[in-house]
């Protein structure tokens, strides 16, 4: 199945994605830190969007009442921020249904982590603007296993298979670059 499959390929950069949010979190100590967290996902996650957005109706209908991006906006609002000057980020070139549900995968599968970040957030004192990442709450599971089960029966080669697996990894390592970026300029 391709979602066993792009899960064990992808398992790296998942780690090494984690790694860089845990680290972006340890650095929060202010409502203001924790809007800089969510403009990186929100200027990536938007983007990732955008390029899927052509491809993906047709392959899994309720796409429109999934969480997007727009929750994240939401969140920085609430925190009393805005989504002027966001980081740059860049998604990988999406051309047909199986690679925007390669990327999409990236997407869906973070709302495993959600409740782990909250948690992070909450004990940092951070006290609202967890829509984005509080997921489908109690349906994060059975919205998991509908993308999943959209996801599984796309394929019809192997060289689908490797075309999702490739853009999955893409996505997690492309995000991460944004972490990278933002980093550096935090630095100066
Ligand atoms: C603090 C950060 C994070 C933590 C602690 C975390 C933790 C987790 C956990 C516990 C799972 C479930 C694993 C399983 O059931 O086998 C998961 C799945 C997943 N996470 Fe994360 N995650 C984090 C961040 C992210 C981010 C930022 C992304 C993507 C941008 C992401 C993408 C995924 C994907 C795609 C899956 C699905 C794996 C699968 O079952 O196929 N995660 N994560």
């Amino acid at each position: 199945m391709l979602s066993t499959q792009i899960k064990e390929a992808t398992k790296t950069e998942h780690q090494e994605t984690e790694k860089k949010v845990v680290l972006r979190i340890k650095n929060i100590s202010t409502n203001e830190d924790y809007i800089e967290l969510l403009k990186c996902f929100y200027a990536y996650f938007n983007t990732v969007e955008k390029a899927i957005a052509p491809y993906i109706n047709t392959v899994l209908p309720d796409y429109s009442e999934r969480r997007n991006s727009s929750y994240i906006k939401a969140d920085i609002e609430e925190l009393g921020g805005t989504i002027d000057k966001l980081p740059s980020a860049t998604a990988a070139e999406v051309k047909d249904a199986i690679q925007a549900m390669g990327a999409l995968y990236v997407l869906e599968g973070s709302i495993m982590g959600g409740p782990y970040i909250v948690q992070m957030l909450q004990k940092k004192g951070i006290e609202k603007g967890f829509s984005f990442f509080s997921g489908y709450g109690a349906e994060s599971g059975l919205k998991w296993a509908s993308f999943t089960s959209a996801l599984n029966v796309l394929p019809q080669t192997e060289s689908d298979v490797a075309k999702a697996v490739d853009i999955a990894r893409e996505t997690f390592k492309r995000f991460g670059d944004v972490f990278e970026i933002t980093s550096l300029i935090q630095a100066k």
